[in-house]
């Protein structure tokens, strides 16, 4: 609020400060919104992101599909970074993996404003890929997987203030990793998914003639991030 280090607090304990900024920011934390929209950053995989209202938070989960990208993704393969919010996934891929050429969409126009700032370079909005009629190898995407009916069993930090957009794509939670493998094509995909999500998501993938290469979990165990390849095309 002060703008200042705290080298300069320290060294201008004298100082008198405007109270007001703090007065407002702390009426905000009372109300219940979260600390990052206050603060106007996040961070993530060791990087300040600017985060507001428009966009979800980064998750520390979230690292652990940023993680496996980095280690599964062909050398300058075509990536799409589906959903991708505050950018997050879209501006560490280009950052640890600089081979990789990487496109963000999202069906948000708000959210994409967002991205930009925080420094991704390509940026279309899209329904899923049906804005796309290039072909991508390798789809990664952290896709709202919240059923609706559970929104409103959300913490109040998250349902009165994260983007609903961004938490639920329909009733059964599924509903945006189902159309992604609908437009994957021969695109190897990387999802995180829900808790509980595993055999839906290993259902749905089998439907679509998809095979599961790998699942990690995160460190309670619970399986987080789930690598898909169509059958035929590893
Ligand atoms: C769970 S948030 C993930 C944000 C960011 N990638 C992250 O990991 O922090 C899901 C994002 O998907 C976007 N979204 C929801 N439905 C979509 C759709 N049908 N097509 C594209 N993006 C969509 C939302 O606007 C939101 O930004």
């Amino acid at each position: 609020m002060l703008r200042q280090p705290v080298s300069y607090v320290l060294a201008h304990g004298e100082e008198r400060v405007d109270p007001s900024p703090i007065h407002a920011a702390m009426r905000r934390r009372l109300a219940g919104e979260p600390l990052q929209y206050i603060r106007g950053k996040t961070e993530f995989f060791g990087h300040d992101f600017y985060v507001d209202d428009r966009v979800l938070i980064p998750r520390p989960e979230t690292e652990i599909l940023v993680e496996t990208a980095i280690t599964k993704i062909d050398r300058g393969a075509r990536v799409v970074d589906i959903g991708t919010g505050s950018g997050c996934i879209a501006v560490t891929l280009a950052l640890e993996r600089p081979d990789l050429r990487v496109t963000a969409t999202d069906a948000s126009v708000a959210a994409l404003a967002v991205a930009k700032k925080n420094g991704v370079a390509t940026v279309v909005a899209s329904d899923v890929l049906s804005a796309f009629v290039r072909d991508f190898d390798w789809i990664v995407s952290n896709p709202p997987y919240i059923a609706a009916a559970d929104i409103e069993q959300l913490a109040p930090e998250v349902r009165d203030y994260e983007p609903h957009k961004a938490l639920t794509p329909g009733p059964l939670g599924t509903e945006a990793i189902q159309q992604i493998l609908d437009q994957a094509g021969r695109a190897h995909v990387i999802l995180e998914i829900a808790f509980g999500q595993q055999q839906v998501v290993r259902d749905l993938a089998e439907a679509h003639h998809f095979s599961v290469d790998d699942v990690r979990n995160d460190l309670a165990q619970i399986p987080r991030v789930i690598v898909l390849s169509r059958h035929g095309w590893k």
